[in-house]
C-alpha cells in the first residue's frame, strides 16, 4: 500500500439527522443548535476539534440546517454593532466562533443514515484519516476525546473509537463492542482491540458493557465499508455496520474515555449537561448551586 497521510487534519460532523427525540423543539430548529448553558451543543465539538489540532470541519446538513452555517460564519453588523458600544469581549466572542477552523458543508439529500452521512462526505475527505464527532454528544474531561484518538491512530495507522463503560441495565440502548485487550505499553487498560460491534443488545446477550460514544478516528477506508453496507436497522445505512467490516478487514481500536460524556441529542442526557455546565459556570456557577441546594424537590 503507498504510504498515506497518518496526521488527522479533517473532522465530519454528520448534522443531517431528523433529531425526533428532541420534538417539539427541533421541529423548525436543528438539534446541534439548542444551547447547553450559552453556546449551542455543535459549537463544544467544534471546539473539541480546536483543542484537537483539526484544522477543516465538514458539516455534513439537510433541509432546515442553515443556521449552523450562519452560527460559524462571520457576523460583521453584530460584531460592528457590539464594537461601537464599547463591548469588544462580547464582539471577540462572536468573531472567534468560526474563525480558528476552516468549515465546509455538504448536503445529504434524505436522511438516510449516520452511516451514510458519513459517506456523503467522502469527496470533501479524500484519501486520508479523519475524525467523525456526532454533534449532540458533549465530552467533557483532562484530554479532548478528539485528540487522543488522533494520538492513537497517527500512532498505529488503525482507526480508533471511543467507548466507555455503561451500567449493564443499559447496553440495551447502546451501540457494544466485544473486545480484546490490545497490549499496547503506552495505552495500558484503557485500549482494546475491536472484534465486533452490536447494535443495542439485551444485556444478557451483550459481549460487554463499553459502549459506542459518537467519536472516531477512521482511515479511508471505511469509505469502502460503508459502500458495500446495506440498509440495517431502520432501513438506515449504519455507520457500526461499516465499522464491524472495517474491523475485520483493516482492524479498529477502542479506547476508553477519561471524561464524561453527555448524550445531549437525548432530553434527559441535554439537561444533565445543562446542569453540570451550568454549575460549573465561572460567572454564575456559585449562585447556580446554591439555587439548585435551595430547591426543594
Ligand atoms: P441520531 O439518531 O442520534 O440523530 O443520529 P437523529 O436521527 O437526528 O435523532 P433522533 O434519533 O431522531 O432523535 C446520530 C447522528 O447522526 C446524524 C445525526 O444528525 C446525529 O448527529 N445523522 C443521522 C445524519 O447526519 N443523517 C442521518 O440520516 C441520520
Amino acid at each position: 500500500m503507498p504510504d498515506r497521510p497518518k496526521r488527522v487534519r479533517k473532522a465530519v460532523f454528520p448534522a443531517a439527522g431528523l433529531g425526533t427525540r428532541f420534538l417539539p423543539a427541533t421541529k423548525a430548529q436543528p438539534k446541534e443548535m439548542l444551547p447547553v448553558v450559552d453556546k449551542p451543543l455543535i459549537q463544544y465539538s467544534a471546539e473539541e476539534c480546536a483543542a484537537s489540532g483539526i484544522e477543516n470541519i465538514i458539516v455534513v446538513t439537510g433541509r432546515g440546517k442553515n443556521a449552523i452555517e450562519d452560527h460559524f460564519d462571520q457576523a460583521p453588523e453584530l460584531e460592528h454593532f457590539l464594537r461601537e458600544k464599547g463591548d469588544s469581549r462580547r464582539a471577540d466572542l462572536v468573531r472567534d466562533i468560526g474563525a480558528k477552523i476552516h468549515f465546509s458543508y455538504i448536503r445529504q439529500r434524505e436522511p438516510l443514515g449516520l452511516g451514510h452521512a458519513v459517506l456523503v462526505a467522502r469527496e470533501l475527505v479524500g484519501e486520508e484519516p479523519f475524525a467523525v464527532l456526532l454533534g449532540d454528544v458533549i465530552c467533557d474531561g483532562p484530554e479532548p476525546v478528539t485528540r487522543a484518538l488522533c494520538d492513537v491512530y497517527e500512532a498505529t495507522g488503525v482507526g480508533a473509537i471511543a467507548v466507555e463503560a455503561v451500567p449493564r441495565e443499559l447496553v440495551h440502548l447502546y451501540g457494544i463492542i466485544d473486545a480484546r485487550p490490545a497490549n499496547e505499553r503506552k495505552w495500558g487498560d484503557r485500549l482494546r482491540q475491536v472484534i465486533d460491534l452490536v447494535e443495542k443488545p439485551e444485556a444478557d446477550k451483550a459481549p460487554s458493557n463499553l459502549s459506542v460514544i459518537g467519536r472516531y478516528v477512521l482511515p479511508p477506508d471505511v469509505f469502502d465499508c460503508l459502500e458495500r453496507t446495506e440498509p440495517g436497522r431502520g432501513g438506515e445505512i449504519q455507520l457500526t455496520d461499516a465499522l464491524r467490516t472495517l474491523a475485520r478487514e483493516h482492524g479498529l481500536w477502542a479506547l476508553t474515555t477519561e471524561g464524561k460524556t453527555y448524550d445531549a441529542g437525548d432530553k434527559l442526557g441535554f439537561l444533565k449537561a445543562t446542569v453540570e455546565f451550568a454549575a460549573k459556570n465561572p460567572e454564575f456557577g456559585d449562585a447556580f448551586r446554591a439555587y439548585l441546594k435551595s430547591l426543594k424537590l
